[in-house]
């Protein structure tokens, strides 16, 4: 599995975290999580030194995961700091195969450190996140493909008409201009003179006659961003973070995120069946495309409208190989969609 390391990746929504250890997998590697008494979370690796043992199955005990087979403890930092069976006068012995990583609970979620270093940033923020006049609700898929195949189909437009008939494009295609922009670790596609959205989504909560603004976007290492604004009181985002739990199994938490003069009462589970809808159509086509790929391999054909698929590629690659500058460049491409 490709993980790019030096981020900050979602292994669970906080509310997963209970009194309980629970086990995820993250970019491959399964951690315990559990709660202290002062709720502060704590990850490690799920092993325990003794006999391997999974300490998911155990127990907190004093703000410590104890193991489930001979009672070891550890704390957040792997540190063992009981053995129930060990005689009086024997010393505790000298552990280091624990690992623990750094976790930080921001915006609902659990996010885990993936880095050989100590973190050198912040996790990713969801936008508007708490902001007066925003509403944010967050879900969570699982698709069954591999993650640059999930980024690039969420950041696809072409695919909407075919996988999402009537939901919110309909199949008059036009000519549009688009400027690609890749800086730093995103890249970024600004609909130039996009005509507006259609189909049931984009009729109930946008206002007919006002210009469309619609960018995409795609941030190192694994989340897309697409905003429609139509101007400042009606804005509406999808933002969606994966992380790899195995190479064809990706959990994609998606942030729907907006600001609309509709109460939030109506507003809110209209969306959510919509974008649930909209979302399990992709993790269907997907999961054909991931079983395509496992038989297949991959050996893909592009035109201009891919947009994104090559930067995404590009900017994950580079990541990858450990090096995160990558020429920046700016483009105008126009495509039929
Ligand atoms: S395997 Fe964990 S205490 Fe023995
Ligand atoms: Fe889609």
């Amino acid at each position: 599995m490709d993980t790019i390391k030096g981020y900050w990746y979602i292994a669970a929504a906080g509310s997963e975290l209970k009194a309980t250890p629970i086990r995820r997998k993250v970019e491959g590697e399964s951690l315990v999580l559990w709660r202290d008494k002062g709720g502060d979370p704590h990850a490690l690796r799920d092993r325990c030194a003794h006999r391997g043992m999974a300490l998911s199955a155990g127990k907190v005990v004093d703000d410590c995961v104890q193991c489930p087979y001979h009672g070891y403890t550890y704390d957040g930092q792997g540190r063992l700091k009981g053995i129930p069976s060990l005689c009086s006068g024997e010393r505790l012995p000298r552990v280091q195969s624990m690992k623990s990583l750094p976790v930080i609970e921001q915006q609902e979620q659990l996010w885990v450190w993936i880095g050989e270093q100590e973190p050198t940033r912040k996790p990713f923020e969801f936008p508007h996140y708490g902001e007066e006049g925003w509403t944010t609700f967050f879900m969570q898929t699982r698709f069954h493909a591999p993650v640059d195949m999930c980024l690039e189909n969420f950041l696809d437009v072409p695919h909407t008409i075919f996988v999402h008939p009537g939901l919110f494009r309909n199949e008059d295609q036009d000519t549009v201009q688009t400027r690609v922009t890749r800086s730093g670790e995103s890249v970024v596609v600004t609909f130039l003179d996009e005509k507006p959205m259609e189909g049931i989504g984009p009729r109930l909560v946008f206002p007919k006659g006002v210009k469309q603004k619609h960018t995409d976007r795609f941030i190192l290492p694994s989340i897309s961003r697409v905003d429609y604004e139509y101007g400042t009181d009606h804005q509406f985002l999808i933002v969606s973070q994966c992380t790899q739990r195995e190479e064809f199994v990706v959990d994609v938490t998606t942030a729907i995120i907006w600001k609309l003069p509709l109460p939030t009462l109506i507003t809110k589970p209209f969306l959510k069946w919509y974008c649930r809808k909209v979302i399990q159509q992709d993790v269907d086509i997907l999961e054909i495309q991931g079983a395509q790929m496992k038989e297949f391999g991959r050996n893909f054909t592009h035109t201009k409208v891919d947009l994104l698929g090559r930067h995404i590629h590009a900017l994950r690659r580079n990541a990858l190989k450990g090096s995160r500058k990558l020429k920046d460049m700016s483009q105008e491409v126009s495509i039929r969609i």
